[in-house]
């Protein structure tokens, strides 16, 4: 409920991106004005950068209604058959982790974005028959952690690919700024800042960590969030200056004490600090990459001189940055 209070609902609300936000603007305009669906988008980028928010927006945008599901939940090409035969003329249909949809499901959804039709099997065995619907002109908008996992005649599908960046510390201070606001917070710029600097680039975050934030001032202060009042709370939360929290430390850490450093493979990583690759390489490393202490290299990860200091601990002398 609280998500919903503070979700943007128009492009004017959404903060940062500021690209993606000028060239949803001028799409959406341009299909309002020819009375057409908005061309099938898809929006990669690392969780909690605001995907599904962006797909509801479009919607909103365009004036119509949005049916959300998912990849792994659509296991059957009828389950998607029927929610395209039940859309309204231009709707969104949103499917996040498009990327995990089952081989059937994209053979029936490939004639369905390309000619707003269906071929579905009715019955089994010697009275089965094959029969073709025809669709309302809709737009699958469709959201990935990482474009790479797309199969290609899917990806090629999409007429508008739009990928999210992680947010810089004043992008974040204005959302959570926003968010405070909306859920009637009392809060200073310090107390925004301070929250926005340790939020891994990342709104979900952000807006996780105010709640938090805000808890720790009504229980040991006065309710109002000043920055020494942030800055305690973080520290209690383990949310350390540069945003890490205990995955990313961890992540690191392995790296550099039990590596020397790297590079090393990510199997190996992922068994060292007993955690997923998948969830290693679209949840943790991309914001460590991006923030220049992590490497991927030909010849697994290393750690970069700012995680040796980061942690205050000695580089290596002879730096093996060799590809
Ligand atoms: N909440 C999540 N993402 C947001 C954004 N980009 N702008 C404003 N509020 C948000």
């Amino acid at each position: 409920a609280i998500d919903r209070a503070i979700r943007p609902r128009r492009l004017t609300d959404y903060i940062g991106q500021p690209a993606v936000r000028e060239q949803m603007d001028i799409f959406v305009h341009a299909a309002r004005g020819r009375s057409e669906a908005l061309d099938h988008t898809l929006i990669f980028g690392p969780p909690g950068l605001g995907k599904t928010t962006l797909a509801h927006i479009i919607a909103n945008e365009m004036g119509v209604s949005m049916r959300q599901t998912s990849g792994p939940v659509l296991d059957k090409p009828g389950d998607l058959a029927a929610l395209l035969t039940n859309l309204e003329p231009h709707d969104v249909l949103f499917v996040d982790e498009i990327h995990r949809l089952s081989a059937v499901v994209e053979e029936v959804l490939y004639p369905a974005m390309e000619d707003f039709q269906i071929d579905i099997m009715i019955g089994e065995g010697p009275a089965a028959r094959s029969i073709k619907l025809d669709l309302p002109p809709f737009t699958l908008v469709g959201a990935t952690t990482r474009a790479g996992l797309l199969t290609s005649p899917l990806r090629d599908r999409f007429g508008i690919v739009q990928r999210l960046e992680y947010y810089n510390v004043a992008d974040l201070t204005g959302i959570v700024k926003r968010s405070a606001h909306l859920l009637n917070l009392s809060i200073d710029e310090t107390g925004c800042r301070e929250i926005a600097g340790r939020a891994r680039g990342t709104p979900r975050i952000a807006n996780r960590l105010l709640r938090r934030v805000r808890d720790y001032a009504e229980v040991r202060a006065d309710g109002h969030i000043s920055g020494e009042v942030a800055h305690a709370a973080m520290e209690l939360l383990n949310v350390d200056r540069n945003g890490f929290d205990e995955q990313d430390r961890r992540l690191l850490l392995a790296i550099m004490e039990k590596f020397d450093g790297g590079p090393v493979g990510l199997d190996s990583v992922a068994a060292a600090i007993g955690e997923e690759r998948g969830t290693i390489e679209d949840v943790v490393e991309p914001y460590l990459i991006q923030q220049g202490y992590l490497m991927r290299t030909p010849r697994g990860r290393m750690a970069t001189r700012n995680a040796w200091l980061h942690f205050g601990l000695n580089p290596p002398s002879q730096p093996d940055t060799a590809p």
